[in-house]
């Protein structure tokens, strides 16, 4: 598990402003701090992709550089991580995308998950990165996941979280039968009874697009 915040690094300077409860009313800079934190894990997600030796000729000579040459799928939670997945698609620009709209249910007081729209391109073979800023109590991750497995066999999963809750990184580790990496921009102190991680930032989506109905 790589986590970002585990090295003090200007990460932390968007991470506290995310949590902050005055900055974070600004929700344009609410927004581009979660890109900017995307930016950053999809920097450290890229030093894992496969790389080939290619010929690039400048106005005064070739040179042979490193490229990546894997096909990378991203994955967005709606409707929070579109920030967050914006980050990702400034750092890989010729990525495929998919979307998966997840919503909290309660049932007889416990929260579920409902995926209520997904589309997503082939994974077989490719580089899947599972964007949800908030990874609260894992089920949405696992129920996405699952989902998008039907899609096929991606050669390398990524979960990525700009906050995290320990349940939550624990209900993976027991929900996912499968190899994955997790990063995250930072691991916090727990859930509370609602499933918000604390200190956490609130809703995350209320605070990038507003109250929803
Ligand atoms: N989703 C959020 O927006 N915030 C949390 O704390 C947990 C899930």
């Amino acid at each position: 598990m790589f986590i970002l915040s585990d090295q003090p690094s200007i990460a932390n300077q968007f991470l506290a402003e995310l949590r902050d409860m005055l900055t974070q009313q600004d929700r344009m800079r609410f927004r581009k701090n979660l890109e900017r934190l995307g930016e950053l894990l999809a920097y450290e997600v890229s030093k894992t992709l496969s790389y080939q030796t290619k010929e690039v000729q400048s106005p005064l000579q070739s040179v042979q550089m490193e490229l990546p040459v894997d096909q990378v799928v991203l994955v967005a939670v709606l409707r929070a991580a579109l920030p967050f997945y914006q980050g990702f698609l400034n750092s890989f620009d010729q990525a495929e995308s998919g979307f998966i709209g997840a919503f909290r249910q309660e049932d007889g007081g416990e929260i579920g998950v409902n995926l209520g729209y997904h589309a997503s391109p082939r994974l077989d073979n490719k580089v899947l990165i599972l964007i949800d800023p908030m990874l609260a109590t894992g089920t949405s991750c696992v129920t996405a996941l699952n989902t998008l497995l039907e899609h096929g066999t991606p050669k390398a999963i990524h979960i990525v979280a700009a906050f995290a809750a320990p349940e939550g990184v624990e209900y993976l580790s027991h929900h996912l039968n499968l190899s994955y990496s997790l990063w995250l921009g930072t691991l916090d102190e727990k859930l509370n009874s609602k499933s918000y991680i604390v200190p956490g930032l609130g809703d995350a989506g209320d605070l990038a697009f507003g109250e929803k109905l």
